[in-house]
């Protein structure tokens, strides 16, 4: 297995014990920890020249501006994005995909309408156009997810008829199946459609490159990839951008304004209305230098190899099922143990120190395709090590015991 374990000294909290155990962190599918490179730099930011952007006229300003120009170019680098103004800083995926369902498709759909979704979608991909939906009566598709937890594409051509945008996870948060997104974008967009990827579980666990991909508009979380939270990335081709109304009003985002009527700044600002997260876009800069140094392939890699040996060994735990079975898949895994409720193994495994996640993971469709409540879920990233799964397994066992069942 690639050895990316001299990674772990750059992050200070996996250094500490819980409950008397060394902390074993495997809930990172709901944030990744921060490396001193991306503390370091956010506390320089505040140190030393916070200052707002793109107003003052002195030095601290202008330093500001330059380092949070420079963190667009970063992220727009490490996606492949052609042009840095592609790069909308949001507070997280969530932001950004609302940004598209409140602007993008409040000017362009109209009523009866499709968007095709997936069965697998967080809430952040669902809700928002639930929202929509209520005041344009457009129809929502669903593309089905088979048992073993992936996409069943059979019937998308026919799915595709009338739909305008398909939006759709690269990633799920709970499955760890890593969809076809090239696939679907092609199909989608011989339909017609425009296509938004939601990238929170792919950007930060592998190689992602929206050209590649070609899609129209990609979003994720900088929190989530070692970077601060308050952060969160839309990338969208520029034409697309420029076509669109602003998200909020505001300082920042705009020409020129009368009593009556304003006009608006060019794309990115058009879309950053007020004070934006300065600190934590230098952040996620930083956030994505480290990340490239440790490089996206060897992450990849890690964690394909940390994700079957843990699936290899969770399977030797009788009544223990997972969920998500695809070849294609990342680290994030979802299991329960028969007899024993998720959030009882969550808080059997805190006092011993390991962090995972118990719920319906934002994915309450996902769990009655299920037919389960919740599920526990344990998920890798590259500082994480064999060893820690052994632990992981050896408590899982407690587990059961404490519960009446024998290993
Ligand atoms: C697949 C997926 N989409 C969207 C989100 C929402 O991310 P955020 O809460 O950072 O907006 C998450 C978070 O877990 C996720 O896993």
């Amino acid at each position: 297995m690639i050895d990316l374990s001299r990674y772990r000294k750059d992050f200070p909290i996996l250094n500490q014990t819980v409950k008397g155990r060394p902390l074993i962190y495997l809930d990172n599918a709901a944030t990744a920890q921060k490396p001193l490179q991306v503390i370091g730099t956010v506390d320089q930011y505040y140190r030393e020249y916070n200052s707002n952007v793109h107003r003052g006229l002195h030095t601290l300003s202008e330093r500001a501006t330059r380092a949070y120009e420079k963190a667009r170019e970063k992220v727009a680098r490490f996606i492949h994005a052609p042009r840095s103004e592609e790069v909308i800083f949001t507070r997280n995926t969530t932001e950004s995909i609302n940004l598209v369902a409140y602007t993008w498709a409040r000017k362009f759909l109209k009523a009866g309408d499709a968007i095709l979704l997936t069965e697998m979608e967080h809430h952040s991909n669902l809700v928002p156009w639930h929202l929509l939906r209520e005041e344009k009566s457009i129809e929502l598709r669903f593309i089905p997810v088979t048992p073993r937890g992936e996409l069943d594409l059979q019937h998308l051509k026919q799915l595709l008829d009338g739909v305008r945008l398909v939006s759709v996870t690269h990633m799920s948060n709970v499955l760890g199946t890593i969809n076809p997104v090239e696939v679907i974008t092609e199909e989608a967009h011989a339909a017609g459609a425009k296509v938004l990827i939601d990238g929170a579980q792919a950007v930060p666990h592998m190689p992602v490159n929206v050209q590649d991909i070609d899609c129209d508009f990609y979003a994720f979380s900088g929190h989530k990839m070692c970077g601060p939270t308050g952060v969160g990335v839309l990338w969208a081709r520029a034409e697309i951008l420029r076509d669109m109304p602003p998200f909020l009003g505001g300082g920042e985002m705009i020409h020129e304004v009368h009593l009556n009527h304003s006009d608006y700044a060019d794309i990115p600002n058009k879309f950053e209305a007020g004070t934006p997260n300065i600190a934590q876009a230098i952040g996620l800069g930083a956030a994505v230098d480290y990340l490239s140094r440790v490089g996206m392939e060897n992450i990849l890699q890690h964690e394909q190899e940390i994700g079957a040996l843990a699936i290899e060994k969770l399977k030797s735990i009788k009544g223990l099922r997972i969920f998500g079975e695809s070849e294609k898949r990342g680290a994030a895994i979802s299991f329960e143990i028969e007899g024993v409720h998720p959030h009882d193994i969550a808080t059997i495994l805190d006092e011993q120190g390991i962090a995972i996640r118990a719920g319906h993971h934002c994915a309450q469709p996902l769990m009655r395709k299920f037919n389960v409540q919740s599920t526990a879920r344990a998920s890798f990233y590259f500082y994480n090590v064999p060893e820690e799964i052994d632990i992981l397994v050896d408590a899982l066992k407690t587990a059961k015991r404490l519960f009446g069942y024998v290993t």
